[in-house]
C-alpha cells in the first residue's frame, strides 16, 4: 500500500518539500501519493492538486482520503488552527497548534516570550495605543525599528531613522491600519547592526533539531538596495556563520526557546525558523517562524541526508532524531515578475524549463492547457548544488539562464559575500 502525504501551500517551498518525500521515497522503492493544496504547476507534476477551500475541508480531505501525513508549508494555516483541527480528528499532521503558532503570529507574544525565558533578543516595548508608543519614542535613540504585531507577510517592518520617521511608522500601523489587524499592538525595538542568518529545525516536542545555516537575500536590488521581498536567492551554509556563533546560538537562543515551550506547555512536532541577528556581541534572535523559509527550504533540503518522511515522524512520535546534511553548497536564485515586489503582470509563457539539469521548484505559476504561464510575483527557483559555494553560484546562474518569460529578472549577486 502507498504512502499518502498532504502538503499545504502553493509555493516554491511546497514543492521542495514534495520533491524531498517524492525522491527518498524512490530511493527506499516505496509508494508514494503525494497531495497539494492548492499547489502549482510544479507540484502538479510531482502530484495531485487538490482545490480545498477552508481548513474543515483539508480534514474532510485527510480523512476521506486515509492521508497518513499532512505538512503545513504556510503560516496563516497554522495562525488559524489547522493543527488542532487535524489533530482532534485523530490525523497525523506536522506543525504547531494554533496556540505555539502566536510565537510567529503575534511578534508581542514572541518578545514576551523571548523575555521570561532568557533568550537573547533587542530591547523592546510592547503597545496596544498609539499615544503611549509615541510618548515612549520621545525617550528612545535612534535609529530604531517599529514592526506591527500580527502577521504581515514580511512587510510589517519599519525601520526609522528618526523620532519623525518613528511617530510617522506608528501612525501608518496603528492609525490608518497599512498592515490590518496585524497593527492592532506594536512592538518597538532596539535597532541591530550586524549580519542576518536563517537557521530552520525541527522541534519533537523535547529537543529542537537544527538545520544548516543559511542566508537569505531580501532586497529586490543587486547588493541588498531596494525593497523588501520574500526572498530573492538563498546560499547554504551561510559562510559567515562560524562555529563559535552556532555555541552562542545553541547557548543563548536554542537551549532558552526549549526550556522556555517545555515550561509553557507548547509542546509540537513542527518547524522552528530562527530568524538571526549577529555581530560584535553575539546572536541575537529578530524573530521565531513556525515553519519553513520560503527560499530556504528548497534551498536546504537538497543538502539533507535524511529520509524526511522518518524524521517528521520521529518528531510526531515524539522519539529521537538527528539531521545529517552533505559537505556541499547549495545556491537558490529566484526568478521574478518584473515590478515585483510592486505591481507585476502574470500569465506569461514559462520557457525552457525542462533544459534545467539542478533541482528546480515553482513558486508561483500554474498549467493553462499546454504552457505554464507565471500567477506571482516570485516564478521560478532554480538551485545549484556544488563542493564549493562558488560551484553551487555557477551552477544555479548556467541554469537560471535556460528559463525564460517576459520581464523576468533575477538578482546576479545571491551568494556573492
Ligand atoms: P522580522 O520580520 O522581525 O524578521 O523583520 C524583518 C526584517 O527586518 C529582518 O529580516 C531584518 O532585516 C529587519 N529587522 C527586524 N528587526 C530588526 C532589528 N531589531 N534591528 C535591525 N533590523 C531588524
Ligand atoms: N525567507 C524568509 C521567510 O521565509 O520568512
Amino acid at each position: 500500500m502507498s504512502t499518502k502525504i498532504l502538503i499545504i501551500g502553493s509555493g516554491g517551498r511546497e514543492h521542495a518539500i514534495g520533491w524531498k518525500f517524492q525522491n527518498d521515497f524512490l530511493q527506499k522503492e516505496e509508494e508514494l501519493e503525494l497531495f497539494f493544496t492548492p499547489g502549482n504547476a510544479g507540484t502538479a507534476q510531482i502530484g495531485t492538486n487538490v482545490a480545498l477551500s477552508s481548513l474543515e475541508d483539508m480534514r474532510d480531505f485527510a480523512l476521506e482520503n486515509l492521508i497518513d501525513l499532512t505538512f503545513v508549508g504556510p503560516e496563516v494555516e497554522l495562525a488559524d488552527g489547522v493543527v488542532d483541527l487535524f489533530q482532534a480528528a485523530n490525523l497525523r499532521v506536522f506543525g504547531p497548534q494554533k496556540e505555539a503558532a502566536q510565537l510567529e503570529a503575534s511578534k508581542a507574544f514572541a518578545k514576551d516570550f523571548m523575555a521570561k525565558y532568557g533568550v537573547k533578543t533587542a530591547a523592546y516595548q510592547n503597545f496596544q495605543g498609539r499615544h503611549l508608543a509615541k510618548e515612549y519614542l520621545q525617550t528612545q535613540e535612534f535609529p530604531i525599528v517599529v514592526k506591527a504585531s500580527g502577521l504581515a507577510a514580511g512587510k510589517g517592518v519599519i525601520i526609522c531613522q528618526n523620532l519623525e520617521e518613528a511617530e510617522k511608522a506608528v501612525d501608518e500601523i496603528m492609525l490608518d491600519k497599512t498592515f490590518g489587524d496585524a497593527g492592532a499592538e506594536v512592538v518597538i525595538e532596539e535597532y541591530l547592526e550586524g549580519f542576518e542568518v536563517s537557521i530552520l529545525s525541527f522541534f519533537n516536542g523535547k529537543k529542537i533539531v537544527p538545520f544548516v545555516s543559511a542566508k537569505d537575500h531580501k532586497k529586490i536590488g543587486e547588493g541588498e538596495t531596494g525593497l523588501n521581498t520574500g526572498g530573492m536567492g538563498v546560499i547554504a551554509p551561510n559562510p559567515l556563520f562560524t562555529n563559535a556563533h552556532l555555541k552562542a546560538f545553541e547557548e543563548d537562543i536554542l537551549e532558552p526557546t526549549k526550556c522556555g515551550l517545555i515550561k509553557e506547555g507548547l509542546k509540537f512536532a513542527g518547524v522552528i525558523f530562527f530568524g538571526l541577528m549577529v555581530n560584535q556581541k553575539g546572536v541575537y534572535l529578530l524573530e521565531y517562524n513556525l515553519r519553513m523559509g520560503d527560499p530556504e527550504t528548497q534551498t536546504t533540503l537538497p543538502l539533507l541526508k535524511n529520509d524526511l518522511f522518518d524524521v517528521v515522524n520521529k518528531a510526531i512520535n515524539g522519539e529521537e532524531f538527528t539531521l545529517d546534511f552533505t559537505n556541499q553548497n547549495a545556491c537558490c536564485v529566484v526568478l521574478v515578475s518584473g515590478g515585483y515586489p510592486g505591481n507585476y503582470e502574470k500569465g506569461y509563457e514559462i520557457r525552457g524549463l525542462e533544459k534545467v539539469d539542478c533541482p528546480w521548484f515553482v513558486a508561483g505559476a500554474k498549467q493553462a492547457d499546454e504552457q505554464i504561464v507565471t500567477t506571482g510575483g516570485r516564478v521560478i527557483n532554480v538551485v545549484g548544488l556544488g563542493d564549493t559555494l562558488q560551484l553551487a553560484r555557477e551552477q544555479a546562474y548556467e541554469n537560471i539562464k535556460k528559463v525564460h518569460f517576459d520581464y523576468q529578472y533575477y538578482r546576479t549577486d545571491i551568494g556573492l559575500v
